[in-house]
């Protein structure tokens, strides 16, 4: 069965010219700096943030990682929102890999505010750990995809780095933010020291994620990768698709907040299921209370429709390059005799 993907833009296919691409590319060992396609790659990364240096590494996951190892000794804390991907989804790592002690502030729609912040910070004290970076997400994943505004994100930073903090930006979906604020990324990259986004979702490559920062800061992350084990040898044919995902895909990312509308759309008029408005190709929806979540899925992975769960009563709907119109709307009527059928 041809299943209609709405779990997540993860699930993208690297498109023809990616392979292409992928099959001619020029490499050499990037461990020893040698790989001229991930130099391009990374020199054009760095140039889109406007940020002096970038590093190419294999995951999302991996590049926030890093990001922590290379700002933060173990022991030290760092404040997050609690919804945010490093705190929810990622393993733990960062107490579990880096030594560092997160401090959760429950935001809405993944945003902290800033007085939030303000009273999160500590005074010095020999009974506190030591606080040493924010971590802000853009797009926000748990909040729907929702999009936080350059002066938010001055605002945010201004006031961690009064307080010598630094600040780090999971911006995997920052091209969706960009969009959606319809501003250049590098005003959302600027406020912060470092920036990570992912070539493998929205914009389809196979694999890869970029952390970009100060000469520094990328110097001494490129040393933290290596102690993850994250120094990939001839990784420039997977940074062959990332310069096809940069150079191409960018532009196409406003058809998914598009069909992510009308599929809200379409979903809230039928007047059964809660669904978030969306603000880029992520929607949060929630079935009828008392309605079984698990059954509910398998009723519409039966029907060729897959889709994730993302908390009680509650599933997440990605729109991506394989939905279409078409996909949108038989969708819509799978989820509705799913709901149904329950
Ligand atoms: C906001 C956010 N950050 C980080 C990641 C991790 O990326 P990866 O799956 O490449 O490790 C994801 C993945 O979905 C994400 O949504």
């Amino acid at each position: 069965m041809e299943f209609i993907e709405l779990r997540s833009d993860t699930c993208t296919l690297p498109t023809k010219e990616m392979r292409q691409a992928m099959a001619a590319a020029e490499v050499g060992d990037d461990v020893y700096g040698e790989d001229p396609t991930v130099n391009a790659l990374e020199e054009l990364s760095a140039d889109i943030m406007g940020k002096e240096a970038a590093l190419f590494l294999a995951s999302g996951t991996m590049a926030n990682l890093v990001a922590i190892l290379t700002h933060c000794r173990r022991g030290e804390e760092i404040i997050l929102e609690a919804d945010s991907h490093i705190y929810y989804y990622e393993c733990g790592g960062l107490s579990a890999l880096a030594g560092a002690f997160p401090r959760p502030l429950p935001g809405k729609r993944g945003f902290i505010s800033p007085e939030q912040l303000q009273q999160a910070l500590r005074p010095p004290d020999i009974h506190f750990p030591a606080t040493t970076l924010l971590c802000l997400e853009n797009t926000h994943n748990r909040g729907g995809g929702s999009v936080l505004s350059v002066e938010k994100t001055e605002e945010l930073a201004a006031i961690a780095h009064r307080a010598g903090l630094k600040v780090h930006l999971d911006g995997a979906r920052i091209f969706n933010a960009a969009l959606a604020l319809d501003v250049d990324v590098k005003k959302l990259a600027a406020p912060v020291d470092s920036v990570m986004f992912c070539l493998s979702k929205g914009l389809s490559a196979p694999a890869g994620s970029i952390l970009a920062g100060s000469r520094e800061f990328i110097e001494e992350a490129r040393r933290q990768r290596k102690l993850v084990g994250g120094g990939m040898r001839q990784a420039g044919i997977l940074a062959a698709a990332g310069l096809v995902a940069l150079n191409k895909m960018r532009e196409r990312l406003h058809e998914d907040h598009e069909h992510a509308q009308l599929l809200a759309a379409a979903l809230e008029e039928g007047g059964q299921f809660r669904v978030e408005k969306p603000e880029t190709n992520i929607i949060n929806v929630w079935l009828p209370a008392g309605k079984d979540l698990n059954a509910f899925i398998e009723n519409c992975r039966q029907k060729g429709l897959l889709i994730t769960a993302r908390g009680p009563g509650s599933f997440r709907l990605v729109t991506n390059r394989h939905i279409g119109k078409g996909e949108v709307k038989k969708a819509v009527s799978i989820l509705y005799s799913a709901l149904n059928e329950l």
